[in-house]
């Protein structure tokens, strides 16, 4: 039987114009760009306008990504949208980017799976291009954190920045996702959340007046085990296709901070100037936007070639992690 392999066939971005720099940050709250960058590796941010809306990066990103791999609207035939800042509860924003790409009947849904759910999408869309179910996936990641950002807690205000990355999924003769490893644990869920607007705490004045519906994040905690798991799922994904660090050419992780990201270097024992792909100083943390954005820029800057093998790896809120292994 014909086995059917799906592969990356576009891809998309989409960055609003407004730059957040740490020096604005330091006016804001009390930081310096010093902490910043040396535990963050950050040196500025995007920021959406008021009024421009998850939907309407994703749409951008999505368009830029059609053009990418030469195709039309009407070609898609499924949409998986990845945020956790969607434009309201419902719809959902795939259906909202459905309509403004003027697609008309195929599937549309949002998964939510914070930082990871660009390569949750991308996974969950080669299970259908893989069947032969669907031809072209349009998964897009777009993310609006700065709408629920405290910007008077320093310890997470100058981490996020807003985006969308898109990618087009379809059957490929050569190459394609070659596997995935997906995980969550949800006992450790209230490290990073956004406790109110929910069925849980509904929004009242006083969950305004408690920021609320802003993040809260127990970034420490979070730090260890971000590199613990990221490491973990590289592993899962590579070692039962038989790979080591020095297989991978390139590592593209969902971007929150650069020490992470060297730990997880270090621990594939692979040398992050060659491997690693960076664009946290440009962007920030933009959730699963980033490692969307960070594909699409290593794409276009060639720093991904014919042949070469590609490890997705990402880990965020819920907890969640994904890693996926990309032969190009
Ligand atoms: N400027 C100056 N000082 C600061 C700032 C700031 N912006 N923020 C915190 N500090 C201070 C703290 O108050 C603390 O001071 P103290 O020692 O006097 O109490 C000190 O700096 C150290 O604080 P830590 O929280 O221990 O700093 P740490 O080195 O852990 O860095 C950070 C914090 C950047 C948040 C880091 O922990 C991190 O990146 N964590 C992981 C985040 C992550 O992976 N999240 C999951 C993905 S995100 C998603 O799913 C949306």
């Amino acid at each position: 039987m014909n086995k059917i392999r799906s592969g990356i066939i576009g891809v998309g971005k989409y960055l609003p114009g407004n730059i957040l720099t740490n020096a604005d940050l330091e006016k804001m709250v009390d930081t310096t760009d010093e902490w910043i960058v040396t535990r963050t590796g950050i040196k500025e941010r995007r920021i959406a306008s008021d009024g421009e809306a998850a939907s309407d990066m994703a749409a951008k990103a999505a368009r830029a990504a059609l053009e990418n791999a030469r195709l039309k609207p009407k070609d898609i035939d499924l949409i998986i949208v990845a945020t956790i800042t969607p434009d309201m509860f419902f719809p959902s924003t795939a259906c909202q980017l459905q309509y403004k790409l003027g697609i008309e009947n195929i599937p549309a849904f949002d998964i939510s799976v914070a930082c990871s759910g660009f390569v949750y999408g991308l996974t969950i869309a080669d299970q259908f291009i893989k069947t032969g179910c669907y031809k072209h996936a349009l998964v897009v990641a777009a993310e609006k954190l700065s709408a629920v950002t405290d910007w008077t807690d320093r310890s997470t205000c100058i981490l996020f920045g807003d985006g969308a990355g898109a990618a087009i999924l379809g059957p490929v003769r050569e190459g394609g996702i070659l596997g995935a490893h997906l995980g969550a644990d949800g006992s450790k869920g209230d490290l990073l959340q956004l406790p109110a607007g929910g069925s849980r705490l509904p929004a009242s004045i006083k969950t305004v007046e408690n920021r609320l519906h802003t993040i809260k994040m127990e970034g420490n905690v979070l730090f260890k085990h971000a590199v613990k798991i990221m490491a973990e799922a590289a592993l899962a994904v590579t070692e039962p296709l038989g790979l080591k660090g020095d297989d991978i050419d390139l590592i593209i992780p969902h971007q929150a901070n650069i020490r992470i990201l060297h730990a997880l270097a270090k621990r594939m024992g692979v040398d992050p100037e060659k491997k690693l792909y960076l664009n946290i100083e440009k962007y920030g943390n933009m959730s699963a936007a980033s490692s969307a954005v960070a594909l699409a820029e290593a794409i276009q800057e060639g720093r991904i070639k014919k042949g070469d093998t590609i490890l997705m790896d990402a880990f965020g809120g819920g907890l969640t992690w994904g890693a996926l292994v990309i032969k190009w």
